[in-house]
């Protein structure tokens, strides 16, 4: 089932988002999250932090697996998925960083990282709420549009179009990595919640695609439509091309 909540713009869609959340860490204090990076889900982030620094929301005994991390970048690099996490959210609350799990960037061996990366999700138990951001081609985590929905963690070579949109967070073109280990969908599609955000124009084709198109690998998100509880954070800039 698939529940969409439309916000007026991005700070609205944040604040619902975060209330969703801040219910999932409220009722099962050990839950493990499956989080995102990406700008969508910052205000959402910073609105966990305050309520974390206020003493409403607990992670003491949260656990966290990210959906994805640019192969060749180490944690210490400002690009890296890992420093972005902690820069943004588990830097600022009182999350186990032991319990914290993101894809090894540096893990040359793209069979072995992706096989770790499984292992330790299964050995967390699954993912009870996953966040996804969307990519402007209906991506989700790192899983491009292909010709097959992929099952576990894969090393996934970026198309350029992601390769263009991620540049901002680069100096230049050439030193956005090109590629990346990423959560498989068959993976995603496991977590028990699923919630969506995404904001502005320019993921309104791809929202639309996602939520009311053919299922197609080409349109990765379109397969959360199988999913039986989906909630979609939206604002009305994203919604705009999404007619129900
Ligand atoms: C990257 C990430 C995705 C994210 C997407 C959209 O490609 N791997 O997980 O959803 O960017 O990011 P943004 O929210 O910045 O538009």
């Amino acid at each position: 089932m698939l529940t969409i909540y439309r916000a007026k713009d991005y700070k609205d869609m944040s604040r619902q988002a975060a209330n969703l959340i801040s219910a999932q860490i409220i009722m099962k204090p050990d839950s493990v999250l499956g989080l995102a990076t990406g700008s969508t889900p910052i205000g959402l982030y910073e609105r966990l932090v305050k309520r974390c620094k206020k003493g409403d929301l607990d992670f003491s005994r949260i656990t966290s697996v990210n959906l994805d991390e640019y192969k060749g970048l180490s944690p210490n690099n400002e690009q890296s998925y890992r420093y972005f996490m902690n820069d943004n959210l588990f830097d600022h609350v009182n999350i186990q960083k032991a319990r914290t799990f993101v894809p090894d960037g540096t893990e040359e061996n793209e069979e072995k990282a992706c096989k770790d990366y499984d292992e330790i999700i299964a050995q967390v138990g699954g993912i009870d709420l996953q966040l996804l951001g969307l990519g402007r081609n209906g991506h989700i985590g790192f899983n491009e549009p292909s010709d097959s929905f992929p099952k576990g963690t894969h090393c996934v070579s970026l198309t350029q179009s992601t390769i263009e949109a991620n540049q901002r967070f680069f100096e230049k073109a050439t030193d956005v990595p090109t590629k990346a280990y990423t959560m498989g969908i068959g993976t995603i599609m496991q977590a028990r919640k699923i919630v969506l955000v995404a904001s502005g124009t320019d993921k309104a084709e791809a929202l639309a695609a996602a939520l009311c198109g053919p299922i197609t690998p080409q349109v990765p998100a379109s397969i959360l439509q199988l999913h039986p509880d989906v909630h979609v954070f939206a604002d009305e800039d994203a919604l705009k091309d999404v007619k129900f």
